[in-house]
């Protein structure tokens, strides 16, 4: 059983984070002049930061400097900050501690693979940092969601095969970069949007403990 492992994506799956992001990309927006609804903004989880500019401004039909760019992107997340640094551990996903708990008492190793630069600070902000026996963030990583390279880095420093890790991701691109990678996705969101995935949930209170042993013993 000690041989699988677990990774977990971290917004909109340990945290909701995304109501944050869409907040300051917002606001981004609307002082550019534009504004974007909350479908587009579906379109942007598990979406790297710069990746995430280049579509809001494509919606916008705004071109920017390099400069101006990266002005932009830094505003965004100092105002994003604000919001993190209000965060607490009860901004913990329901259902989440359960299964940590479970994974912690029966020595099943978990590792962090998310895109954001902010993952450290927000695992900080809500107390988990010490429970991840590896953490992959967008800190690490060259190349982006659908691609697998977060989580292959997570599975070695893991020490666990791609094809033993479970992944549980809420974007499209998170899932379908599990499968590219050989591993377990399970998805947590609705299932129209999430159909690549293994598995579906809505969320983490939908998830049994024999689910997830028996998932862990195949
Ligand atoms: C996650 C979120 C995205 C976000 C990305 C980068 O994947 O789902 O919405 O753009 O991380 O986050 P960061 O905190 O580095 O801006
Ligand atoms: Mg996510």
């Amino acid at each position: 059983m000690s041989q699988k492992a677990i990774i977990f994506d971290l917004d909109g799956v340990i945290v909701d984070t995304a109501k944050f992001h869409f907040l300051a990309w917002k606001k981004l927006a609307n002082d550019l002049g534009f504004d974007f609804t909350k479908e587009q903004n579906e379109e942007l989880k598990g979406v790297s930061r710069v990746d995430s500019l280049k579509k809001i401004l494509n919606w916008g039909n705004k071109e920017l400097s390099e400069e101006e760019f990266n002005r932009q992107m830094q505003l965004k997340n100092e105002n994003y900050l604000s919001y993190v640094n209000e965060m607490d551990k009860g901004e913990v996903l329901p259902g989440v501690q359960k299964v940590l708990d479970y994974l912690e008492e029966n020595n099943i190793p978990y590792a962090l693979g998310s895109a954001s630069k902010n993952a450290r600070h927000i695992l900080e902000k809500i107390d988990l940092k010490d429970g991840f026996s590896a953490i992959v963030d967008g800190t690490d990583v060259s190349k982006a969601k659908p691609d697998p390279e977060v989580f292959l880095i997570a599975a070695e420093k893991l020490n666990v095969a791609p094809q033993k890790c479970i992944v549980f991701e809420d974007s499209v691109a998170g899932v379908q970069a599990a499968n590219k990678g050989e591993m377990t996705s399970i998805g947590i969101g609705e299932e129209k949007t999430l159909q690549e995935a293994d598995y579906i949930f809505n969320d983490f209170t939908e998830i049994s403990i024999e689910f997830l042993k028996n998932l862990l013993q195949k």
